[in-house]
Protein backbone atom coordinates (compact mmCIF):
# COMPACT_ATOMS: atom_id res chain seq x y z
CA UNK A 1 0.00 0.00 0.00
CA UNK A 2 1.51 3.26 -1.07
CA UNK A 3 1.47 6.10 1.29
CA UNK A 4 -1.33 8.71 0.42
CA UNK A 5 0.00 12.37 -0.72
CA UNK A 6 -2.83 14.00 -0.44
CA UNK A 7 -3.57 13.15 3.42
CA UNK A 8 -4.78 16.51 4.73
CA UNK A 9 -2.33 17.28 8.03
CA UNK A 10 -2.93 16.13 10.78
CA UNK A 11 -4.08 18.75 13.26
CA UNK A 12 -1.79 19.98 16.13
CA UNK A 13 -2.67 19.39 19.58
CA UNK A 14 -3.73 23.21 19.92
CA UNK A 15 -5.87 22.99 16.76
CA UNK A 16 -7.97 19.76 18.02
CA UNK A 17 -8.36 21.39 21.67
CA UNK A 18 -9.92 24.49 19.46
CA UNK A 19 -11.74 22.79 17.14
CA UNK A 20 -13.93 21.01 20.00
CA UNK A 21 -14.33 23.61 21.72
CA UNK A 22 -15.46 25.52 18.69
CA UNK A 23 -17.82 23.23 18.20
CA UNK A 24 -19.65 22.59 21.69
CA UNK A 25 -18.56 25.55 23.86
CA UNK A 26 -20.36 29.26 24.19
CA UNK A 27 -18.42 30.82 22.09
CA UNK A 28 -18.12 33.91 24.72
CA UNK A 29 -14.34 34.01 25.34
CA UNK A 30 -11.96 35.51 23.12
CA UNK A 31 -9.25 32.88 23.71
CA UNK A 32 -5.36 33.50 22.93
CA UNK A 33 -3.91 31.02 21.24
CA UNK A 34 -2.22 28.70 23.47
CA UNK A 35 -3.33 25.24 25.41
CA UNK A 36 -1.88 25.09 29.29
CA UNK A 37 -0.77 21.47 30.48
CA UNK A 38 0.85 21.79 33.28
CA UNK A 39 2.61 24.14 36.03
CA UNK A 40 5.75 24.67 38.47
CA UNK A 41 6.47 27.56 40.61
CA UNK A 42 6.10 30.75 38.49
CA UNK A 43 6.29 28.42 34.90
CA UNK A 44 3.81 26.89 33.22
CA UNK A 45 4.29 24.60 30.10
CA UNK A 46 2.00 23.94 27.01
CA UNK A 47 0.62 20.80 25.40
CA UNK A 48 3.80 21.21 23.26
CA UNK A 49 5.84 21.23 26.07
CA UNK A 50 6.85 25.02 25.37
CA UNK A 51 7.77 27.10 29.02
CA UNK A 52 6.44 30.10 29.85
CA UNK A 53 7.47 32.94 32.58
CA UNK A 54 3.57 33.39 34.22
CA UNK A 55 3.08 37.01 35.23
CA UNK A 56 -0.53 36.57 35.01
CA UNK A 57 -1.21 33.70 37.15
CA UNK A 58 -4.73 33.07 35.85
CA UNK A 59 -5.85 36.55 36.72
CA UNK A 60 -4.39 37.03 40.09
CA UNK A 61 -5.64 33.71 40.87
CA UNK A 62 -2.69 31.40 41.48
CA UNK A 63 -1.47 32.95 44.68
CA UNK A 64 1.27 30.81 45.24
CA UNK A 65 2.34 29.51 41.70
CA UNK A 66 1.67 25.92 40.98
CA UNK A 67 1.35 23.21 41.87
CA UNK A 68 2.79 24.37 45.49
CA UNK A 69 4.22 21.49 47.55
CA UNK A 70 2.40 22.28 50.42
CA UNK A 71 -1.04 23.05 48.34
CA UNK A 72 -0.92 19.96 46.72
CA UNK A 73 -0.20 17.97 49.96
CA UNK A 74 -3.36 19.74 51.56
CA UNK A 75 -5.76 19.44 48.65
CA UNK A 76 -4.69 15.27 48.53
CA UNK A 77 -5.37 14.91 52.78
CA UNK A 78 -8.53 16.92 52.44
CA UNK A 79 -9.62 15.08 48.66
CA UNK A 80 -9.87 11.88 50.75
CA UNK A 81 -11.24 13.36 53.83
CA UNK A 82 -14.28 15.11 53.10
CA UNK A 83 -14.84 17.68 49.85
CA UNK A 84 -18.58 19.13 50.61
CA UNK A 85 -20.78 19.21 53.35
CA UNK A 86 -23.22 21.79 52.56
CA UNK A 87 -23.91 25.34 55.03
CA UNK A 88 -26.42 22.70 56.95
CA UNK A 89 -23.14 21.28 58.98
CA UNK A 90 -20.41 22.53 60.31
CA UNK A 91 -17.19 21.61 59.83
CA UNK A 92 -13.62 22.56 61.39
CA UNK A 93 -11.95 25.10 58.92
CA UNK A 94 -14.86 27.81 58.37
CA UNK A 95 -14.40 29.08 62.01
CA UNK A 96 -10.29 28.99 61.97
CA UNK A 97 -10.35 30.26 58.60
CA UNK A 98 -13.10 32.99 59.47
CA UNK A 99 -11.13 34.29 62.46
CA UNK A 100 -8.05 34.48 60.40
CA UNK A 101 -9.69 36.66 58.03
CA UNK A 102 -11.37 38.94 60.74
CA UNK A 103 -7.98 39.26 62.67
CA UNK A 104 -5.66 40.46 59.21
CA UNK A 105 -9.00 42.58 58.18
CA UNK A 106 -9.75 44.60 61.32
CA UNK A 107 -13.61 43.42 60.16
CA UNK A 108 -15.95 40.97 62.81
CA UNK A 109 -17.39 38.59 60.85
CA UNK A 110 -16.90 36.70 57.53
CA UNK A 111 -19.07 34.92 55.12
CA UNK A 112 -17.68 32.43 52.29
CA UNK A 113 -18.78 31.83 48.62
CA UNK A 114 -17.30 31.08 45.63
CA UNK A 115 -16.24 33.89 43.01
CA UNK A 116 -15.98 37.90 42.47
CA UNK A 117 -18.81 38.46 41.22
CA UNK A 118 -20.74 36.42 44.52
CA UNK A 119 -19.20 38.15 46.93
CA UNK A 120 -19.85 41.71 45.51
CA UNK A 121 -23.73 40.23 45.29
CA UNK A 122 -23.81 39.63 48.29
CA UNK A 123 -22.19 43.19 49.91
CA UNK A 124 -24.66 44.78 47.63
CA UNK A 125 -27.74 43.03 49.58
CA UNK A 126 -26.22 43.79 52.91
CA UNK A 127 -26.31 47.31 52.07
CA UNK A 128 -29.44 47.03 50.99
CA UNK A 129 -30.66 45.11 53.52
CA UNK A 130 -29.26 47.79 56.19
CA UNK A 131 -30.92 50.74 54.09
CA UNK A 132 -34.24 49.42 54.07
CA UNK A 133 -34.08 48.94 58.17
CA UNK A 134 -33.88 52.83 57.91
CA UNK A 135 -36.40 53.55 54.99
CA UNK A 136 -37.66 51.81 51.70
CA UNK A 137 -35.93 55.42 49.81
CA UNK A 138 -32.57 53.95 51.46
CA UNK A 139 -31.45 51.73 48.28
CA UNK A 140 -29.18 53.87 46.51
CA UNK A 141 -25.62 53.00 46.01
CA UNK A 142 -22.39 55.22 44.12
CA UNK A 143 -20.03 53.54 42.50
CA UNK A 144 -17.28 54.91 40.25
CA UNK A 145 -16.53 54.86 36.75
CA UNK A 146 -14.25 52.42 34.99
CA UNK A 147 -14.79 50.12 37.97
CA UNK A 148 -15.36 46.60 37.43
CA UNK A 149 -17.08 44.52 40.30
CA UNK A 150 -18.19 41.12 37.76
CA UNK A 151 -20.63 39.94 35.76
CA UNK A 152 -24.14 39.04 37.28
CA UNK A 153 -26.26 41.19 37.91
CA UNK A 154 -26.13 43.65 40.91
CA UNK A 155 -22.50 42.87 40.44
CA UNK A 156 -22.76 44.31 37.03
CA UNK A 157 -25.26 47.38 37.83
CA UNK A 158 -22.34 48.84 39.72
CA UNK A 159 -19.86 48.18 37.03
CA UNK A 160 -18.98 51.49 35.38
CA UNK A 161 -18.31 50.54 32.05
CA UNK A 162 -21.03 50.69 29.00
CA UNK A 163 -19.39 47.93 27.41
CA UNK A 164 -20.15 45.43 29.88
CA UNK A 165 -23.34 46.69 30.93
CA UNK A 166 -25.25 47.95 27.46
CA UNK A 167 -26.23 44.21 26.27
CA UNK A 168 -28.47 43.87 29.67
CA UNK A 169 -30.12 47.15 30.53
CA UNK A 170 -31.86 47.50 32.61
CA UNK A 171 -29.56 46.69 35.30
CA UNK A 172 -30.28 47.48 39.49
CA UNK A 173 -32.30 50.86 39.98
CA UNK A 174 -30.47 53.36 41.84
CA UNK A 175 -26.93 53.05 41.14
CA UNK A 176 -25.20 56.45 40.48
CA UNK A 177 -21.31 56.81 39.08
CA UNK A 178 -18.97 59.11 39.74
CA UNK A 179 -15.24 59.85 38.70
CA UNK A 180 -13.15 57.74 41.05
CA UNK A 181 -10.97 60.46 42.87
CA UNK A 182 -13.55 63.14 42.11
CA UNK A 183 -14.46 64.22 46.04
CA UNK A 184 -16.97 67.76 45.45
CA UNK A 185 -19.17 64.45 43.01
CA UNK A 186 -18.83 61.96 45.87
CA UNK A 187 -20.23 64.25 48.00
CA UNK A 188 -22.97 65.63 45.74
CA UNK A 189 -23.95 61.63 44.88
CA UNK A 190 -24.51 61.42 48.91
CA UNK A 191 -27.42 61.72 50.25
CA UNK A 192 -30.10 60.00 52.79
CA UNK A 193 -31.14 57.45 50.47
CA UNK A 194 -27.81 56.44 49.72
CA UNK A 195 -27.30 52.92 51.34
CA UNK A 196 -23.85 52.14 50.11
CA UNK A 197 -20.40 53.03 47.97
CA UNK A 198 -18.52 50.74 46.47
CA UNK A 199 -15.31 50.68 45.13
CA UNK A 200 -11.63 48.81 44.54
CA UNK A 201 -9.15 50.40 46.15
CA UNK A 202 -7.44 50.21 43.24
CA UNK A 203 -9.16 49.89 39.72
CA UNK A 204 -7.37 46.69 38.48
CA UNK A 205 -9.42 45.42 35.38
CA UNK A 206 -9.79 49.46 34.77
CA UNK A 207 -6.02 49.70 34.79
CA UNK A 208 -4.19 49.71 37.95
CA UNK A 209 -5.92 52.97 39.10
CA UNK A 210 -5.28 53.65 42.73
CA UNK A 211 -8.16 55.41 44.64
CA UNK A 212 -6.65 58.46 46.36
CA UNK A 213 -6.10 58.52 50.66
CA UNK A 214 -8.64 61.44 50.48
CA UNK A 215 -11.16 60.03 48.71
CA UNK A 216 -11.30 57.33 50.85
CA UNK A 217 -11.35 59.43 53.96
CA UNK A 218 -14.26 61.71 52.23
CA UNK A 219 -15.84 58.07 51.16
CA UNK A 220 -16.02 57.22 54.84
CA UNK A 221 -16.64 59.85 56.64
CA UNK A 222 -19.62 60.51 54.13
CA UNK A 223 -21.11 57.49 54.96
CA UNK A 224 -20.80 58.06 58.52
CA UNK A 225 -22.85 60.96 58.25
CA UNK A 226 -25.54 59.39 56.18
CA UNK A 227 -25.14 55.90 57.96
CA UNK A 228 -24.90 54.03 54.60
CA UNK A 229 -22.13 51.20 54.38
CA UNK A 230 -18.45 51.45 52.75
CA UNK A 231 -17.76 48.36 50.68
CA UNK A 232 -14.84 47.65 49.41
CA UNK A 233 -14.05 45.77 46.44
CA UNK A 234 -10.07 44.30 47.05
CA UNK A 235 -11.00 40.93 44.79
CA UNK A 236 -8.37 41.71 42.52
CA UNK A 237 -6.46 44.21 45.02
CA UNK A 238 -6.57 42.49 48.15
CA UNK A 239 -5.60 39.25 50.24
CA UNK A 240 -2.00 40.21 49.79
CA UNK A 241 -1.54 41.23 46.18
CA UNK A 242 -0.60 45.07 47.44
CA UNK A 243 1.71 43.40 49.42
CA UNK A 244 -0.26 44.11 52.32
CA UNK A 245 -3.51 42.00 53.24
CA UNK A 246 -5.91 44.47 52.13
CA UNK A 247 -5.47 47.55 49.76
CA UNK A 248 -6.53 49.75 52.71
CA UNK A 249 -3.79 49.01 55.21
CA UNK A 250 -1.85 50.75 52.15
CA UNK A 251 -3.03 54.12 53.80
CA UNK A 252 -1.67 56.12 56.22
CA UNK A 253 -4.52 56.82 58.62
CA UNK A 254 -5.66 53.56 59.22
CA UNK A 255 -9.40 53.44 57.40
CA UNK A 256 -11.50 50.79 57.85
CA UNK A 257 -14.58 49.91 55.36
CA UNK A 258 -17.69 48.09 56.45
CA UNK A 259 -17.72 45.26 54.09
CA UNK A 260 -14.86 43.55 52.20
CA UNK A 261 -15.38 41.55 49.10
CA UNK A 262 -12.64 39.24 48.63
CA UNK A 263 -12.12 36.02 46.23
CA UNK A 264 -9.20 35.35 43.81
CA UNK A 265 -5.76 34.65 45.38
CA UNK A 266 -7.46 33.09 48.72
CA UNK A 267 -7.24 29.25 47.72
CA UNK A 268 -4.85 29.43 45.48
CA UNK A 269 -7.03 28.38 42.36
CA UNK A 270 -9.81 26.64 43.57
CA UNK A 271 -13.07 28.58 43.33
CA UNK A 272 -13.75 30.54 46.67
CA UNK A 273 -14.94 34.26 47.65
CA UNK A 274 -16.41 35.98 50.36
CA UNK A 275 -17.28 38.83 52.23
CA UNK A 276 -15.78 40.43 55.43
CA UNK A 277 -17.75 42.64 57.58
CA UNK A 278 -18.31 45.20 60.73
CA UNK A 279 -20.91 43.88 62.94
CA UNK A 280 -22.96 47.24 62.09
CA UNK A 281 -23.52 45.77 58.25
CA UNK A 282 -23.40 41.98 59.90
CA UNK A 283 -26.60 42.80 61.57
CA UNK A 284 -28.55 43.91 58.24
CA UNK A 285 -27.99 39.94 57.42
CA UNK A 286 -30.47 38.04 59.92
CA UNK A 287 -30.27 33.95 59.39
CA UNK A 288 -32.10 33.42 56.42
CA UNK A 289 -31.70 35.94 54.36
CA UNK A 290 -28.41 34.90 52.22
CA UNK A 291 -26.76 31.47 52.15
CA UNK A 292 -25.12 29.39 49.24
CA UNK A 293 -25.24 25.42 48.15
CA UNK A 294 -20.63 25.25 47.77
CA UNK A 295 -19.51 27.91 50.00
CA UNK A 296 -17.05 27.42 52.57
CA UNK A 297 -16.69 24.09 52.39
CA UNK A 298 -13.89 22.07 53.85
CA UNK A 299 -11.25 21.64 50.46
CA UNK A 300 -11.61 25.18 50.13
CA UNK A 301 -11.31 26.43 53.59
CA UNK A 302 -8.50 24.32 54.29
CA UNK A 303 -6.56 25.46 51.64
CA UNK A 304 -7.19 29.03 52.02
CA UNK A 305 -5.84 28.49 56.01
CA UNK A 306 -2.23 26.77 54.56
CA UNK A 307 -2.00 29.78 52.26
CA UNK A 308 -2.25 32.11 54.99
CA UNK A 309 0.14 30.07 56.78
CA UNK A 310 2.28 30.45 53.79
CA UNK A 311 1.26 34.16 53.10
CA UNK A 312 2.39 36.03 56.18
CA UNK A 313 6.07 35.06 55.73
CA UNK A 314 5.99 36.01 51.85
CA UNK A 315 4.33 39.89 52.39
CA UNK A 316 8.32 41.39 52.25
CA UNK A 317 9.14 39.64 49.84
CA UNK A 318 6.51 40.64 47.71
CA UNK A 319 6.79 44.33 48.85
CA UNK A 320 10.58 43.70 47.67
CA UNK A 321 10.20 42.23 44.66
CA UNK A 322 6.53 44.21 43.61
CA UNK A 323 9.31 47.33 44.18
CA UNK A 324 12.33 45.52 42.37
CA UNK A 325 9.72 44.81 38.98
CA UNK A 326 8.54 48.33 38.88
CA UNK A 327 12.19 49.89 39.15
CA UNK A 328 13.37 47.51 36.29
CA UNK A 329 10.13 48.71 34.34
CA UNK A 330 10.79 52.27 35.08
CA UNK A 331 14.53 51.89 33.47
CA UNK A 332 12.74 50.25 30.29
CA UNK A 333 10.70 53.27 30.74
CA UNK A 334 13.57 55.88 30.38
CA UNK A 335 14.06 54.01 27.04
CA UNK A 336 11.05 53.35 25.38
CA UNK A 337 9.21 57.06 24.72
CA UNK A 338 5.82 54.99 24.48
CA UNK A 339 5.79 53.68 28.06
CA UNK A 340 3.72 56.61 29.96
CA UNK A 341 3.37 55.40 33.60
CA UNK A 342 4.43 52.19 35.80
CA UNK A 343 2.44 52.14 38.96
CA UNK A 344 1.10 49.50 41.01
CA UNK A 345 1.49 48.18 44.73
CA UNK A 346 2.64 45.15 45.50
CA UNK A 347 2.61 42.40 42.56
CA UNK A 348 0.23 44.15 41.26
CA UNK A 349 1.52 46.28 38.31
CA UNK A 350 0.53 48.13 35.62
CA UNK A 351 2.47 49.34 32.38
CA UNK A 352 0.21 52.47 30.87
CA UNK A 353 1.21 53.15 26.70
CA UNK A 354 0.67 55.38 24.51
CA UNK A 355 -0.13 52.78 21.97
CA UNK A 356 -2.53 49.73 21.68
CA UNK A 357 -0.98 46.55 23.88
CA UNK A 358 -2.47 43.97 22.50
CA UNK A 359 -0.05 42.56 19.70
CA UNK A 360 2.50 42.89 22.72
CA UNK A 361 0.82 40.27 24.56
CA UNK A 362 1.20 37.94 21.19
CA UNK A 363 4.72 38.79 21.38
CA UNK A 364 5.21 37.77 24.86
CA UNK A 365 4.12 33.89 24.09
CA UNK A 366 7.24 34.13 21.89
CA UNK A 367 9.47 35.70 24.39
CA UNK A 368 7.93 32.91 27.07
CA UNK A 369 6.23 35.26 29.13
CA UNK A 370 2.70 35.44 29.93
CA UNK A 371 0.65 38.86 31.09
CA UNK A 372 -2.22 40.82 29.60
CA UNK A 373 -3.27 44.00 28.36
CA UNK A 374 -6.11 45.70 29.83
CA UNK A 375 -8.19 48.79 28.97
CA UNK A 376 -6.40 48.61 25.84
CA UNK A 377 -3.08 50.55 26.63
CA UNK A 378 -2.17 49.16 30.05
CA UNK A 379 0.04 45.84 30.33
CA UNK A 380 -1.01 44.35 33.38
CA UNK A 381 1.71 41.59 35.66
CA UNK A 382 -0.30 40.22 38.56
CA UNK A 383 2.49 37.38 38.74
CA UNK A 384 2.36 34.86 41.76
CA UNK A 385 3.44 36.04 45.39
CA UNK A 386 6.48 33.70 45.33
CA UNK A 387 8.29 35.26 42.36
CA UNK A 388 11.76 35.95 43.09
CA UNK A 389 13.92 38.92 41.71
CA UNK A 390 15.21 36.43 39.28
CA UNK A 391 12.25 36.06 37.32
CA UNK A 392 12.11 40.07 37.13
CA UNK A 393 15.12 39.35 35.65
CA UNK A 394 13.90 37.34 33.19
CA UNK A 395 10.63 39.11 32.56
CA UNK A 396 12.94 42.11 31.67
CA UNK A 397 14.95 40.80 29.14
CA UNK A 398 11.91 39.15 27.34
CA UNK A 399 10.27 42.92 27.55
CA UNK A 400 13.19 44.66 26.46
CA UNK A 401 13.09 41.86 23.58
CA UNK A 402 9.28 42.86 22.75
CA UNK A 403 9.65 46.62 23.13
CA UNK A 404 12.65 47.21 20.85
CA UNK A 405 10.01 46.14 18.05
CA UNK A 406 8.19 49.53 18.86
C1 LIG B 1 -12.23 44.03 41.26
C2 LIG B 1 -13.02 42.84 40.80
N1 LIG B 1 -14.24 42.64 41.31
C3 LIG B 1 -14.98 41.58 40.95
C4 LIG B 1 -14.51 40.66 40.03
C5 LIG B 1 -15.36 39.48 39.63
O1 LIG B 1 -14.78 38.32 40.12
P1 LIG B 1 -15.17 36.88 39.49
O2 LIG B 1 -14.64 36.87 38.10
O3 LIG B 1 -14.50 35.89 40.40
O4 LIG B 1 -16.66 36.78 39.55
C6 LIG B 1 -13.24 40.85 39.47
C7 LIG B 1 -12.74 39.91 38.45
O5 LIG B 1 -11.82 40.17 37.72
C8 LIG B 1 -12.48 41.96 39.87
O6 LIG B 1 -11.25 42.18 39.37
Amino acid sequence: MSSSSTAAPSLSKLQKIQELESNYLLQNYGRYPLALDRGKGVYLYDVDGNKYLDLLSGIGVNSLGHNHPRISKVIRDQSAKLLHTSNLYYHEFQGKLAKKLVEVSGMDRAFFCNSGTEAVEGSLKIARSHGHKISPEKYEIISLENSFHGRTFGALSVTGQPKYRADFEPLLPGVKFIERNDEAALEAAFSERTAGIIFEGIQGEGGILPVSESFFAKARALCDQHNALLIHDGIQCGVGRPGKYFSYQLLSQPILPDLIAFAKPISCGLPMGGILMSQKAADALGTGMHGTTFGGGPLVCRVALEFFDILDDLLPQMVRVGEYFREELRGLQAKHGFIKEVRGAGLMIGVELDIVGKQMVNDGFENGLLFNCTHETVLRFLPAYILKEKHVDKAIKGLKKIFSKY
